[in-house]
């Protein structure tokens, strides 16, 4: 990694990608292990959230430290206490710090203020441990990385801007299928862009859904309002009516693709009633795959590892 944070996908050199899948992969198989002993993560939160603050907690027991949470009400980021203050402290007590939080800048401040290392645990910009655990669960069901299709359809948030940035890093064709006014970040995309010309990706935006899954080997969506827009759903709804992930819509990928969801999913939304428990669907690998590649980044940011490494192809 470039530095001792993992705020961002671009905090990964190329070489990194690979490499924590191997460990993840080797990982998942040898199951408990004593490597982080006596280490703590501290997750703070300003949001809810199911799997990401439980695949921390047990990534960390099954490496042999623990981790504690940190509710919204009780940190007051910001508010009961300066971000930075709240790093400071925190370092004194805790081997590394999982946030969540509103603002991106908010994760900024904290790592530039914390003598440990800080795990973007999901920002308004990016949740680059989805993204990590998602490319473990494709190498998984696809064999490989490099030379596959993705299509993301819907909104270009968080979860589109990380997966974007690593699918090119490790050379998957990414398409993004969005309505105009919720497409990722120019920004992210030029990033994304630069990688994709190392790798080999190419980075394709589009606004017709049919477009972007026609052969796909995965499709990938979203929830097309986030947490904190929720004063927005109701014109989101009508801005993404077209987005939908239904039967006709995946019927256009290969026969043998693969449906992603990060969860959590708004059933009747995003996907259509029952399709996240159709064969195809591999949301809840997903889920699980949060678990083993978070336990592959803690033992290496934390100096655990005892495994081997690998290079997973
Ligand atoms: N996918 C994900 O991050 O889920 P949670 O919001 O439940 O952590
Ligand atoms: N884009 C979603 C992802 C939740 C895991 C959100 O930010 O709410």
């Amino acid at each position: 990694m470039k530095g001792k944070d993992l705020l961002s996908i671009a905090d990964l050199n190329s070489e990194d990608i690979p490499l924590l899948i191997s460990r993840a992969v080797e990982m998942k198989n040898e199951g408990w292990t004593t490597s982080l002993s006596e280490k703590v993560l501290a997750l703070v939160f300003e949001k809810p959230s199911l799997r990401t603050r439980v695949s921390f907690e047990i990534a960390m027991r099954q490496l042999g430290g623990y981790a504690i949470y940190l509710s919204p009400a009780e940190v007051g980021l910001g508010k009961r206490e300066s971000v930075a203050d709240v790093a400071r402290v925190l370092s004194r007590y805790v081997n590394a710090i999982a946030a969540r939080t509103f603002s991106h800048q908010t994760l900024e401040v904290l790592a530039r203020y914390a003598d440990v290392p800080v795990i973007n645990a999901l920002s308004d910009i990016e949740h680059p441990c989805q993204a990590l655990a998602d490319l473990l669960t494709i190498y998984e069901k696809k064999g490989e990385l490099e030379g596959l299709t993705l299509a993301y359809v819907g909104d270009g948030n968080n979860v589109a801007h990380s997966l974007m940035l690593a699918s090119a890093r490790v050379g998957i064709r990414f398409r993004i299928a969005s309505p105009i006014g919720y497409k990722v970040r120019d920004d992210l995309l030029e990033l994304a862009r630069s990688y994709a010309m190392d790798s080999g990706a190419e980075i394709m935006c589009t606004e017709d859904p049919r477009q972007a899954v026609r052969e796909a080997d995965v499709v990938y969506t979203d929830v097309w309002t986030s947490m904190g827009q929720e004063a927005e759903s109701e014109k989101r709804r009508k801005a993404f009516a077209r987005y939908q992930i239904n039967g006709e819509l995946l019927s256009l990928a290969e026969e043998d693709a693969i449906l992603m969801h990060p969860l959590p999913a708004h059933h009747g939304e995003e996907v259509a009633e029952g399709i996240l428990n159709s064969p195809q669907s591999v949301a809840f690998d997903q889920a699980e795959n949060r678990m083993h590649l978070q336990k592959a980044l803690l033992a290496d940011m934390l100096g655990g590892l005892e495994i081997p490494l690998m290079n997973y192809e």
